[in-house]
């Protein structure tokens, strides 16, 4: 993503807290090595120049155990204050990312996924076949983002600035919520 396409929010981030973001691509074939995934090396690019430092960054196949293991083992570790995943959300029979970030979930923030279909609507009405959540465990948010880069950058670019303020509130640093 050029600097330039940056929103005004995004840009904020920059000078603000450094969170760390864990990636996972869900993708049967990505994980046979059968199809490159281009839409975790831009996840990954875009949390970075949003100030997101990346901690771990792996494909999955579309098996909602791995998921769910993979999700847990970020969240209960500690090791990243928010997850992103990409790919599982749709109708395939395989697609089962909302079923594993809802089996670890302990609180839920629809307003996230809300907001990403309402934005994307105006793109394309097939948004509305994207089934992505976005839950809380523990003090780690997670948010399901489509599986295309072209959806993972009109879905990220637009929430990406808002997410701060839910880790900050989510992680302790900040327990003001003003509104801007
Ligand atoms: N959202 C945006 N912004 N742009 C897109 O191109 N593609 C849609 C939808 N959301 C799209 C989008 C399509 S075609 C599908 S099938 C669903 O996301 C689910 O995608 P997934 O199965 O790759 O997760």
């Amino acid at each position: 993503m050029a600097d330039n396409e940056l929103t005004h929010d995004t840009r904020r981030q920059k000078t603000g807290p450094s969170y760390r973001v864990g990636i996972i691509t869900a993708s049967d074939k990505g994980s046979r090595g059968e199809r490159e995934d281009t839409s975790g090396p831009l996840i990954r690019e875009i949390a970075a120049a949003a100030g997101y430092t990346v901690e771990s960054y792996l494909i999955l196949p579309d098996e909602q155990a791995l998921l769910e293991a993979e999700m847990k083992r970020i969240c209960d570790s500690g090791l990243a204050d928010l997850i992103l995943t990409t790919g599982g959300t749709g109708f395939s029979p395989r697609d089962r990312t909302p079923e594993a970030t809802l089996a670890v979930a302990e609180r839920l923030a629809p307003g996230i996924a809300e907001a990403m279909r309402m934005q994307s609507m105006a793109i394309t009405k097939r948004a509305m076949l994207s089934r992505g959540v976005a839950a809380i465990r523990g003090s780690t948010l997670i948010v399901n983002l489509p599986g295309s880069p072209r959806a993972v950058r009109e879905n990220l670019a637009f929430i990406i600035g808002e997410l701060q303020h839910g880790l900050d509130i989510l992680t302790g640093r900040d327990g003001e919520c003003a509104a801007s």
